[in-house]
């Protein structure tokens, strides 16, 4: 199997829009920790699906990104929602034809990108834990704060929402755990009693 920082070069190109280049990345580091619980997932599968699922994102005007996509009323079902996946899906069967992953593999990845933010189930296992590592990233203090600003929140309110709206989100045991240390942590770090 071709390795995954061969996937992550390939698709480089698409990554350098809405801070894709530190949200996959670190996201990408909180599937594999799944994966760790869960060794009867399939790791090439996770892996390429948490680093191509969101460069449709690349497709999409950068301002209509943030004003449709997060800030407008019932964003996460918004059009942009929807071509993000979309596009995703087309773009990441190219990054991967390109590094001669065959279509099997890639319709596997494809089925996880297709829906991954508009679906609210899971399709498998991979599938669980590319939509928790999706999620968790936002729990670092570095989530906390690209994410704030996307939302136009303070990190506060933002940690709050994390809180109430995202943990009952998560689908498994290990990764409710870790948002919830890691939220701890990244409380005490931006002082968010006091700020
Ligand atoms: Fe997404
Ligand atoms: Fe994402």
């Amino acid at each position: 199997m071709i390795p995954h920082s061969d996937i992550l070069k390939g698709a480089e190109k698409y990554m350098r829009v809405r801070k894709n280049d530190v949200h996959i990345p670190i996201s990408y580091s909180y599937a594999m920790k799944l994966t760790e619980s869960y060794p009867e997932a399939d790791k090439d599968v996770v892996g390429a699906a948490i680093i191509l699922h969101d460069i449709g994102w690349y497709s999409i005007d950068e301002d209509d990104i943030f004003k449709k996509g997060f800030q407008s009323k019932n964003f996460m079902k918004s059009d942009v929602r929807y071509l993000h996946e979309s596009e995703g899906m087309r773009l990441g069967a190219e990054v991967l034809k390109e590094l001669g992953y065959d279509e099997e593999f890639i319709e596997k990845v494809c089925y996880i990108i297709d829906g991954h933010d508009t679906r609210d189930f899971a399709r498998s296992l991979e599938d669980k834990i590319v939509r928790d590592a999706d999620k968790l990233w936002r729990f670092t203090v570095t989530g906390v704060s690209v994410a704030c600003d996307w939302f136009k929140q303070t990190p506060s309110t933002y940690c709050n929402r994390l809180e109430t709206d995202i943990i009952p989100l998560l689908d498994l045991p290990e990764s409710k755990e870790m948002a919830t240390a890691d939220l701890a942590e990244t409380r005490t770090t931006l002082c968010t009693d006091i700020l």
